[in-house]
């Protein structure tokens, strides 16, 4: 008898087609939104296995109501998504898509760095809006990034990536990790410093660690205070890395110059939000790894991982 297998989200026809090759598929084709909880609490009930993304929430109730449940892979590299100990603890094992994403999300990073010190969304707007009357001196000046100075908090491979682009630019790169890596800062002349300092020293910062409850709003209140003036925070990694409310009154106070963030606290991010009304904000709808090329390879990668563990073979990306 085929193993079932249930996918949450619509997937590209060659995706499917490669698990329903082999097992037997349910997929949440009704609409292009995530799949409603009750749902899924009851279709997972038979299934071997669950394809599925970020924006499902795999808690305890969801896995202890999958009894024969023995992979869940999720597309993302990210999965906090996920419960991670109850899964553990059920042997059902949960993997991820490292790797396939690295180049395509430190391209974004960059971009809305880019985006944000030299204000291209707000100029595109002002040019749209008549604003544009004449060309003036200091006319929708931003803040240069050759020579400036980036601080990466986290040096994954996004941050490893990220660095080669911003030497491209002559910046000096300074990092902050849990584990120091002396070989890399040597191979890649880039410098370690706590974050209290790397804080103080940075004209950029850019997140780029994974979300868990041990850093949630690691960048608040205390740390934005500590930032220059001129600052510009990237947030391209999970928005509860950062308190939002403190951000808020930093870039509305001028503690710091201006934020690019493609990831928010809840998503997608409500209307109402007060940082959408601030000028010195770029906001993008959580699209770092979103490349035609790059999405197919974080798809099938799932995919792969998902046939492997049903057929008793060793994940290619393990989590837990
Ligand atoms: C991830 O993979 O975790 C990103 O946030 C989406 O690509």
């Amino acid at each position: 008898m085929k193993k079932k297998v249930y996918i949450t989200r619509k997937l590209p026809q060659v995706i499917y087609k490669k698990l329903a090759d082999k097992f037997e598929v349910k997929m949440w084709d009704k609409t292009d939104q995530p799949v409603p909880r009750e749902i899924l609490i009851e279709e997972v009930k038979e299934m071997d296995g669950l394809f599925c993304l970020l924006t499902e929430t795999i808690d305890q109730v969801v896995i202890e109501n999958a009894p024969k449940l023995k992979v869940i892979a999720n597309m993302a590299v990210g999965y906090n998504n996920i419960n991670i100990q109850t899964a553990t603890e059920k042997g059902i094992i949960v993997t991820n898509t490292p790797g396939v994403l690295t180049e395509t999300t430190a391209d974004l990073t960059f971009a809305l760095l880019m985006a944000t010190a030299r204000r291209v969304v707000e100029a595109s707007d002002y040019l749209r809006n008549g604003e544009w009357k004449t060309w003036s001196p200091m006319q929708l000046t931003g803040q240069d990034i050759y020579g400036a100075t980036l601080g990466i908090i986290g040096m994954g491979r996004i941050g490893q990536a990220l660095v080669k682009r911003a030497k491209g630019f002559d910046m000096n790169i300074i990092y902050y990790n849990r584990s120091r890596k002396p070989a890399m800062e040597k191979e890649m002349g880039i410098q370690y410093m706590e974050l209290k300092e790397l804080l103080q020293a940075s004209d950029y910062i850019s997140i780029l660690i994974p979300y868990s409850s041990e850093v949630h709003h690691l960048i608040g209140e205390k740390e934005l205070k500590l930032m220059k003036k001129s600052a510009i925070l990237i947030n391209t990694a999970r928005g509860g890395i950062v308190d939002e409310a403190a951000l808020f009154d930093a870039l509305k106070t001028g503690e710091i110059w201006a934020a690019g963030l493609d990831v928010f606290e809840q998503e997608p991010v409500n209307l109402d939000s007060s940082l959408l009304t601030l000028p010195n904000v770029v906001t993008l709808p959580h699209i770092g790894s979103a490349s035609e090329k790059t999405r197919l390879k974080m798809a099938d990668l799932a995919a792969e991982n998902l046939i492997c563990v049903l057929n008793g073979e060793a994940a290619l990306t393990r989590v837990n």
